[in-house]
């Protein structure tokens, strides 16, 4: 845990995690994560703006010890997921006084997962205030930057955006602003991908409002703040754009060679129309990696042997996770081989119910790929080519 300041009365108090490789029980962290919560101190009143993780409830104090912080009054909540306000009982406990603010939604969500004191809560709507004093701290509303009770808290005086998960990204840093956009892109276009990329529709509306504010600094409570806020928000409009790009991403499993052979030839005939193509195999694939390919890409195509009855498994978890991080994809299709059966294309096409793809004609073969089989990827290609065309990613 680490004090460290953003401006003249306004602390970083974060949590660094250099070496958790894992979160939600399902988020590859190669960067480690941090939980950053902020101090602001007011002329009268200090607040503290989200918490951290509970696994580091203990640095927490240590810093507002360090600061020398001996009242809280207010601690305002952005966001009810553990990594934020699972320290919040121990904050009141040790603050008796202090007060939460949070909206109504959040306040419903902490006292189920927190067991607390309703008495301690004040309730705040879209763009309502509360003053620190010399500071004054504005509310906004902005349901799904991850759940349904999520806001954005904004001091005005500063033109300080606290963001809580949005604009985050899971890099445990030394450095409290980000010094180096290359090194830091990667890992905020991963997070956008596992965590934002599902409510794309509703950051579209938030950045509206964002747009309005005039921002100087955004400070995530993950990852490195931003004084040059213009580097996120850029990358922000483009990954919710409707622009894709001329690529096609194809998460495959091979079990005896017959699937990863069509998928090598898929790949070359791609390449060979001028496609940019990102082969996942799904047995030793970080889910990371794929969900950033699915932010721009305009095509996918779903490669896998037939187990039994219907796709492997780790196609399954892929084509299932495709779905819930609902990418922006236009065109998909299913390449494999089966042995003697199945319902391999029905099972995946019932599983893109949230990203409806057009579907091109898939190509199935028993056992080897032959000549027909080679004839039909190459058919593929051609189609997805076209399609590329018809929307302007490809010159005609
Ligand atoms: Fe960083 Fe949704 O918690």
């Amino acid at each position: 845990m680490v004090v460290r300041t953003v401006i003249q009365d306004c602390y970083s108090i974060a949590a660094l995690d250099f070496d958790r490789r894992l979160f939600d029980s399902l988020i590859p962290l190669p960067e480690g994560t941090s939980y950053n919560a902020y101090l602001v101190k007011g002329s009268q009143k200090t607040a503290l703006i989200d918490t951290v993780d509970p696994t580091k409830e203990l640095d927490l104090v240590c810093d507002l010890v360090r600061l020398g912080i001996d009242t809280i009054d207010y601690v305002i909540i952005n966001h009810a997921e553990q990594d934020h306000a699972g320290s919040l009982p121990m904050v009141l406990e040790l603050f008796p006084s202090s007060r939460v603010i949070t909206n109504e939604k959040c306040k419903e969500i902490l006292i189920h997962h927190l067991d607390l004191d309703e008495d301690r809560f004040i309730l705040v709507k879209d763009r309502e205030t509360i003053s620190l004093g010399n500071k004054t701290l504005e509310f906004i509303i902005a349901p799904w930057v991850h759940w349904p009770e999520t806001m954005l808290t904004y001091l005005k005086e500063d033109r300080i955006l606290f963001s809580c998960d949005l604009f985050g990204t899971h890099y445990a840093s030394s450095d409290l602003f980000m010094k180096d956009e290359k090194s830091i892109f990667i890992p905020a276009k991963r997070y956008y991908a596992e965590i934002m990329m599902p409510f794309r529709a509703s950051i579209r509306g938030h950045m509206e409002k964002i747009g309005e504010l005039g921002i100087d600094i955004i400070a995530p409570s993950h990852g490195p703040v931003y004084n040059n806020p213009a580097f996120i928000l850029n990358a922000y409009h483009e990954w919710i754009s409707d622009s894709v790009k001329n690529e096609v991403v194809i998460p495959y499993v091979s079990m005896h060679g017959s699937t990863r052979k069509m998928v090598d030839h898929l790949t070359r005939a791609l390449i060979e129309r001028g496609i940019s193509v990102k082969p996942f195999d799904m047995t030793v694939t970080d889910t990371g990696n794929l969900a950033m390919s699915l932010v721009d890409a305009a095509t996918v195509v779903i490669a896998t042997p037939t187990v039994l009855f219907g796709p492997h498994p780790q196609i399954v978890y892929a084509t299932y996770l495709a779905n819930l991080l609902h990418p922006k994809v236009k065109f998909a299709s299913i390449i494999g081989s089966y042995g003697w059966g199945g319902k391999t294309i029905d099972m995946l096409k019932s599983m893109m119910t949230h990203i409806k793809p057009e579907l091109l004609e898939p190509v199935l073969v028993r056992g080897l790929p032959g000549e027909e089989c080679i004839k039909g990827l190459d058919r593929l290609a051609d189609e997805i080519a076209q399609k590329h065309k018809e929307i302007g990613l490809l010159p005609e």
